[in-house]
């Protein structure tokens, strides 16, 4: 994966600085973040702000072509970061609102409603509606950043948890996983998708060209996997994002069967109906349910990581779906096809 392109100083920095050997990284790219207390909904759409994160973030997964490994762990990339993670952070909090505190047995029927409340715009109504193959490449390339690392995020939860809640995150993360069988991967399913549309199949091929709502998206989940204060949210992130997927995957496997999809283009989603009507089920009980009951003074960051994959996949679907009613595309660069 090459290194993404800078959107603004200090993403620009650090790119920059990571084409070199590890060393001190500087702070004064940073220093407005660091200096400004209002922060506000705006960072989560900051351009500079989510692909520093991304890159950053990144270097715990695959990392970036001709980057050093030791970048990883550099204490002062770690410092930057942190400033970094703390605008984000308050952002979240400030657009999510205070989450009500809850008994731990109640979190799963509380998950339940958070999302039954949800009442946020649909990219699947409107593909399923009247999308095109255009709108469905673009939306692919969207969240190709996300479903070609699919469940990789949530992962890092593993050996943070013991108990049924431990065995509660494998069992859904062995279906996302396939079972080990490559082909059945859920990675991989995505894979034949976006190679049945067309379009490049490298990992992070479209990171270039999504817009910072996307980058948020995904970096919520990496903030949360990474540090293991917030294993209670990446449960509760989970639960959500599994509880709100089987309809829409319904919804763009019929769109793309209507768009002439042969079966191996709509599998990924075919697949994710009948997996999440299951994972929806153990994700609030098994595993956030289990945890509450092991940990109950984490039982609010169960419904902060929910309400903050809700809130987020709203910005993202406000903004997609802005721009197609204003008859433009959601990315940031034209898509490059793979063939
Ligand atoms: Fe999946
Ligand atoms: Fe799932």
């Amino acid at each position: 994966m090459r290194l993404p392109v800078g959107r603004g100083p200090a993403s620009a920095m650090l790119v920059e600085a990571l084409s070199g050997v590890p060393g001190r990284l500087s702070f004064d790219a940073v220093e407005g973040w660091r200096t400004d207390e209002s922060v506000d909904v705006a960072a989560i759409g900051d351009e500079d702000l989510q692909l520093f994160l991304f890159v950053c973030y990144e270097l715990h997964y695959r990392g970036w072509d001709g980057v050093d490994e030791r970048w990883e762990w550099e204490p002062s990339l770690l410092a930057v970061r942190a400033v970094a993670e703390h605008r984000f952070e308050s952002a979240l909090r400030r657009v999510v609102g205070p989450v009500p505190a809850v008994e731990a047995d109640d979190v799963p029927s509380t998950l339940g409603t958070l999302v039954a409340d949800d009442d946020g715009p649909s990219i699947a109504a409107e593909l399923h509606r009247r999308g095109d193959l255009e709108r469905f490449r673009e939306f692919v390339a969207q969240r190709s950043v996300y479903h070609l690392k699919e469940a990789d995020p949530h992962s890092w939860g593993i050996p943070r948890l013991d108990g049924p809640a431990k065995a509660a995150l494998v069992e859904i993360q062995m279906d996302e996983y396939g079972r080990g069988q490559l082909p059945r991967m859920h990675a991989e399913l995505f894979r034949d998708t976006m190679r049945w549309l067309g379009l490049d199949t490298g990992y992070h091929a479209y990171v270039d060209s999504v817009p910072a709502v996307t980058l948020a998206a995904n970096n919520l989940i990496s903030l949360f996997g990474l540090h293991r204060r917030w294993r209670g949210a990446l449960l509760g992130h989970l639960a959500a994002f599994e509880m709100t997927s089987s309809l829409p995957n319904r919804r763009y496997g019929d769109a793309l069967r209507r768009l002439g999809g042969p079966p191996e283009a709509t599998r990924f989603y075919d697949e994710h109906v009948v997996a999440d009507a299951v994972h929806e089920q153990i994700a609030a009980y098994d595993l956030c349910g289990s945890f509450a009951a092991a940990e109950p003074a984490r039982a609010a960051d169960v419904l902060f990581g929910a309400a903050c994959c809700l809130t987020l996949d709203r910005l993202v679907a406000e903004h997609v779906l802005t721009s197609w009613a204003q008859q433009r595309s959601s990315l940031r660069l034209p898509i490059a096809l793979g063939h």
